[in-house]
């Protein structure tokens, strides 16, 4: 997690076109928290994370943005929508269970890690494990020319079962129950004791029927499990794991318009928004939560927080609230240029998907340079007349070109298609410029 503002950029720079500021915001803010864990303990203690609200229409990339981060990065991220909570005391989640989601994400990354650095062992363990089920051990005082062949026999067998060559085969397997974990992190960690003693009480319960016919496939994944969790250490994963999410969580805080409170439709609102607000202050600003693996402090934790603020503004969030995101980034809406860019520059572009997907019918799609101009056209068009989607538009066009040709494709095996900007414009001219039409089919 050591790349520098700019090689986040340009990582991003893959896959969501333009929206500079929000890309270059959201980079520094990284590394800022990569420059403060090199610091003294004491300083360390001193710098706060400055959060982040990103403000932009729909569709303009802004989930975009952080759905790659996601992915990119090993620090415990979450992404989670802020309309989805409820204020403590009405049924549904409660918003420290964001905090929650993310020691569980944190331990999913510090499991994997430690998997990795004892992948032998693991490894071991799992083949020991099947060879045993395949080969009954040597009697007792058995001659030591057959220990040899039985040594000879047991290190094939170990080939064979590590290459997948016996993947198929069926053995059968005690499948411990130590794994049975329910990880609702809605649940507030007393209660969630309460259920782990149950789920304990159950798998004492059903230990006569744990024997199970497994290939050695699954029997590979099952034992998996089992040897993660005979031999590492749980308690040491969990303590990781909480200071990784402290130091380096991040909790990406989606549709955050959708809590605001709009000035001008007193009454109509739902009463609990500004009670979820409320809830998010100590936990955004900096409070200890108990989770079921320990407490966690949120003092440090990044929260990015998004919305299209269509129906509100920021200024319509609980003043307090808007204090603690103070770095606003606004994401531009898409130009036809844009429109252009992300369907011929991003990584697996919506147009190298359609072409994918036909292939597995043998049709060929060849967009012509033109034709993709007018489908950014057209799109920007639709956006102009219509509500600005933004880039979404351009699947529901994209959908409209394709239409005839992806539902006749058993009929075009093997041809080839050339999309061209007459047939673009054939399509959907009279569509986009028809309001009423447009309006349905777009
Ligand atoms: N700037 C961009 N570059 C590349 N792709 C984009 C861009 N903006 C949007 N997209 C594409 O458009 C789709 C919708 O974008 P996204 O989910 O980021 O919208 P959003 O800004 O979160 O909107 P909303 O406010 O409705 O949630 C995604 O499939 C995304 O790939
Ligand atoms: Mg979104």
């Amino acid at each position: 997690m050591n790349l520098t503002p700019k090689e986040i950029v340009s990582y991003l720079d893959q896959y969501v076109i333009s929206q500079d500021d929000a890309k270059k915001t959201i980079a520094l803010a990284l590394r800022t928290r990569y420059r403060r864990m090199q610091l003294s303990k004491e300083l360390q203690d001193e710098i706060m994370p400055k959060n982040i609200l990103m403000i932009g229409s729909t569709g303009v990339g802004k989930t975009e943005i952080s759905r790659r981060l996601a992915k990119m990065m090993k620090v415990p991220f979450i992404k989670v929508e802020a309309s989805k909570y409820t204020e403590v005391g009405f049924v549904g989640r409660d918003v420290e269970s964001m905090i929650r989601d993310l020691v569980v994400s944190a331990i999913a990354i510090v499991k994997a890690e430690k998997e990795e650095e004892n992948k032998e062992k693991i490894q071991n363990y799992i083949l020991n494990k099947i060879v045993e089920k395949l080969l009954p051990p040597l009697p007792n005082g058995a001659s030591e020319s057959k220990k040899d062949d039985y040594q000879t026999l047991l290190e094939a067998t170990e080939k064979r079962v590590e290459s997948g060559e016996m993947d198929d085969t069926t053995i059968e397997l005690e499948v411990e129950k130590i794994n049975i974990e329910f990880n609702d992190t809605n649940l507030p960690p007393e209660m969630a004791k309460v259920q782990e003693s149950f789920s304990k009480v159950f798998s004492q319960m059903s230990k006569e029927d744990n024997k199970k016919e497994l290939s050695i496939k699954d029997a590979k994944s099952v034992l998996k499990l089992e040897a993660s969790a005979r031999l590492l250490d749980s308690t040491n994963i969990n303590t990781e794991a909480l200071k990784r999410a402290e130091d380096g969580g991040i909790i990406f805080l989606d549709e955050i318009d959708k809590i605001a409170v709009s000035s001008k439709s007193q009454g109509r609102n739902d009463p609990s928004k500004e009670g979820v607000q409320r809830d998010l202050l100590p936990i955004v600003e900096g409070s200890s939560v108990t989770t079921k693996y320990g407490v966690i402090n949120t003092d440090h934790i990044l929260f990015i927080a998004a919305g299209a603020f269509h129906l509100t503004k920021p200024s319509d969030l609980i003043p307090e609230l808007q204090g603690r995101f103070p770095l606003r980034v606004e994401l531009e809406s898409l130009t036809e240029d844009t429109l252009y860019k992300i369907l011929t520059q991003t990584q697996h572009s919506l147009l190298e998907q359609y072409i994918a997907l036909l292939s597995v019918e043998n049709l060929k799609i060849i967009f012509e340079d033109d034709a993709i101009k007018s489908i950014a056209k057209l799109s920007h068009r639709a956006n102009e007349l219509n509500e600005d989607i933004g880039a979404r538009r351009l699947h529901t066009v994209l959908e409209k070109v394709l239409e005839d040709i992806s539902f006749n494709a058993d009929e075009y095996k093997g041809e080839e298609f050339i999309i061209t900007s007459e047939l673009v414009h054939d399509k959907l001219d009279i569509v986009v410029e028809d309001n009423d039409l447009s309006r349905y089919i777009l």
